[in-house]
């Protein structure tokens, strides 16, 4: 059953949720290596063997967003908060140029009052013209008016990331607070694509309650709103958060499942989605050492290495055990250039890297 799905996929033909379903739910070692090995396949024919850095700043943990999975949530007071000024982020993103990195990604926790917005497109102007306009700007900062997402991409930010986190209505608002919206994280996806973004989402894998019928339809949801980029990773519990409390650190075996579950997550979404960009995900690192290659042997093709200053990244704390909080950004280069060449593939150094399917698509409209 497993194998003709994954020769139908081949052929290029569109799976059905049940299908879909199906592969998320393989266990058997064989099967399970048959997927990512045509994830793979799928891979290499429509973005090749090349993994894309993107440099990571995360330049706040300011939010005023409550989600209760979430480690910088506005309501754990066990979080030392932090905002980079201009000049920082700055030095940071142009370290990201000279390294190489052909993109950087500005994330933070989300404010929406006017010095923040302000002083992101200020600085988003200043690093698209000192790098000549050629390191690709993406942008992480949450919902946002059509407005804002204007006045960002005016001053030079290409991309978007805004994870919609589950499409299961129900358990949308089990992890979210009442006036946490996924309405309006559509209307913002469909605004930045509007805006003429590459647009990407993701969700999280392995939350309480979720389904592989829920992840299946997740899956197919990225493809009906036709997304250019895709970032996903495991829920990993945050012990000062509602829903980490609760629950005792993950055991190696809980560990192994989640990675498992996002591994094959990644493979499917190659499977079905195919000229996309998929990030491996840091979070699969907080499981396994390795677990970041191993997202790119499954189908993922692009990395975000840290940038940040170090001595901030230990109040970046989305989730327990987060790797790379003591390094500074040479070591996370090396380190992850050299696990790279350790799985046969090259780094896309000094390119921007875009979606394959961004440029299909706008050259189609
Ligand atoms: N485990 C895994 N991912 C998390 N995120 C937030 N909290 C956690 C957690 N506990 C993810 C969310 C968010 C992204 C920036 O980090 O998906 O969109
Ligand atoms: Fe940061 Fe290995 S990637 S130390």
């Amino acid at each position: 059953m497993v194998l003709n799905i994954l020769e139908k996929a081949k052929r290029k033909e569109n799976l059905c949720v049940e299908e879909i379903e199906a592969l998320l739910t393989i266990s058997d070692p064989d099967e399970l290596q048959a997927l990512y090995d045509a994830a793979y396949y799928i891979k290499e024919q429509y973005v090749g063997k090349i993994a894309y850095f993107r440099g990571l700043i995360e330049c706040s943990n300011l939010c005023m967003k409550d989600c209760y999975y979430c480690g910088i949530r506005k309501s754990n007071k066990n979080v030392e908060r932090f905002l980079m000024d201009e000049e920082e982020i700055f030095k940071e993103a142009l370290w990201a140029y000279e390294a190489e990195y052909g993109s950087c990604v500005i994330q933070s926790g989300e404010r929406q009052d006017t010095a923040y917005i302000e002083m992101i497109e200020r600085v988003v102007k200043r690093i698209h013209e000192a790098s000549n306009r050629e390191l690709g700007i993406t942008l992480s900062l949450g919902e946002q008016t059509e407005e804002v997402y204007r006045r960002w991409r005016k001053a030079g930010a290409s991309r978007y990331l805004l994870r919609i986190e589950t499409t299961n209505p129900e358990l949308y608002a089990r992890i979210h607070p009442e006036d946490h919206s996924m309405e309006t994280r559509k209307e913002c996806l469909a605004a930045l694509r509007r805006t003429g973004y590459q647009v990407g989402t993701g969700v999280m894998m392995g939350l309480p309650g979720q389904t592989m019928r829920d992840l299946a339809n997740d899956i197919l949801f990225l493809k009906e709103i036709d997304i250019d980029m895709v970032g996903m990773g495991p829920y990993i519990p945050h012990s000062d958060t509602p829903m980490g409390e609760e629950v005792p650190p993950y055991t190696d075996e809980q560990k192994k499942d989640a990675l498992t579950l996002g591994l094959k997550m990644i493979a499917v979404t190659r499977i079905v989605l195919k000229d996309i960009n998929i990030a491996a995900a840091t979070a699969l690192q907080a499981l396994e050492y390795t677990g970041r290659e191993q997202g790119l042997k499954c189908g993922a093709n692009v990395i975000m290495p840290n940038v940040t200053e170090t001595e901030f990244r230990p109040k970046y704390q989305l989730y327990d055990n987060k790797p790379c909080t003591d390094e500074n950004s040479s070591m996370c280069r090396g380190c992850l250039s050299g696990r790279i060449s350790g799985i046969g593939e090259e780094v896309g150094f000094n390119e921007r890297g875009d979606s394959p399917h961004f440029h299909k698509r706008v050259k189609g409209a």
